[in-house]
């Protein structure tokens, strides 16, 4: 088989489709809120929520009733016609590509409220083959929509085909935005033993060894985390690619603690965001995701000390050098990108002053 030419991959898919995008730009995504259409209440809190996270997502997909369904995409539509986003991206989750719902989903979303449309996510990815279709069809609905800028594709990794393919879903297009995880659905189809949406596990531990033989006398158990190969992985197939990783949904509410953990994380490991369930996680998320002061106030510094990048210097005891800087870089530009959307934040990373 011969190889589509490089090139060509920034050709639209479409007659009167938008061009590609060729870089995915960075836009702050700390906690993607997740509302259901179809129920008014949620429906009522979005205008005012616009503002306060960094995207609206209207779910279509699961946790919405199948009788629900249409109700669901009728009232994203009517959403998305009647609130100004200003700079919050407004993000939908379709129905599954095996769905009976999924094909109209599109059009409608697309043909109505295609430029108000920042980024479709599709669930149950299983290969690059899945992201081609929606690619193409998309490319198609844009062009009969008079769609202006690419709508970009979102992935979520939750199967274990899609796990095992996920380098290639990343590379699959140049609408790709980035990949979730989502714990729920991929636990079933690994058929792990759990019973949980995202989060660790009590029983998925590792006991220090038994002092003086003693097996039942008090050993420390610390629980690990189930998560950690998955995102790493995504993490990894994210950055060759270009786009950005996330955790997903911690189901857990109450837990504010343990969803705290889980974030940062991801955070951690490279991902920029996260879902949110329920106000109280955006919350959690902008912090989670968003660099301390201190590690901003230690990253200015090393920036300051390199000067033009090269060599190697010590500071407080550690000796930095040209990759410690990069890494500091990271979060400079991190910083950046935040404070230019979060006066609040921008107020706190001005105020840093920085000694040598
Ligand atoms: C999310 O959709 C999940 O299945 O965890
Ligand atoms: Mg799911």
């Amino acid at each position: 088989m011969s190889h589509k030419s490089p090139k060509d991959f920034f050709a639209p898919l479409a007659v009167g489709a938008p061009a590609p995008l060729r870089e995915i730009p960075a836009r702050p995504s700390r906690a993607i809120h997740f509302f259901d259409p179809s129920n008014p209440k949620m429906a009522a809190k979005v205008p005012a929520m616009v503002g306060t996270v960094d995207v609206l997502l209207g779910n279509l997909e699961d946790a919405v009733k199948a009788d629900n369904k249409i109700a669901a995409r009728e009232g994203l539509v009517e959403i998305a016609k009647s609130t100004d986003f200003g700079p919050t991206q407004l993000w939908t989750r379709i129905n599954s590509l095996d769905s009976p719902w999924v094909l109209d989903d599109l059009i409608t979303l697309v043909t109505e409220i295609g430029d108000k449309l920042d980024v479709v996510m599709v669930p149950k990815v299983q290969g690059p083959e899945d992201i081609h279709y929606v690619d193409r069809l998309l490319a198609q609905l844009e062009a009969k929509g008079g769609v202006q800028r690419p709508i970009l594709i979102h992935a979520i990794l939750e199967t274990a085909r899609g796990v095992a393919n996920v380098e290639e879903i990343a590379l699959a297009s140049p609408r790709m935005q980035g990949i979730s995880l989502g714990p729920a659905d991929l636990a079933a189809d690994r058929k792990m033993k759990t019973t949980r949406v995202g989060g660790g596990h009590p029983g998925y531990l590792v006991r220090q060894d038994p002092v003086d033989g003693d097996i039942h006398g008090n050993r420390t158990v610390f629980q690990q985390d189930l998560w950690h190969y998955t995102i790493a992985k995504m993490v990894d197939a994210c950055a060759e690619a270009g786009i950005y990783p996330y955790y997903g949904p911690f189901g857990d509410i109450t837990d504010v603690v343990a969803a705290e953990d889980q974030f940062r994380n991801a955070f951690l490991l490279g991902c920029v965001g996260t879902w949110s369930l329920h106000p109280k996680q955006i919350e959690i998320a902008n912090r989670v995701f968003s660099p301390s002061v201190e590690d901003i106030k230690h990253a200015r510094r090393v920036v300051k000390a390199m000067g033009d990048g090269t060599g190697a210097v010590m500071l407080d005891g550690k000796m930095e050098d040209d990759a410690s800087l990069k890494q500091c870089l990271v979060l400079v530009e991190l910083a950046e990108e935040l404070a230019a959307i979060d006066p609040k934040l921008k107020e706190l990373y001005d105020a840093i002053e920085i000694e040598d």
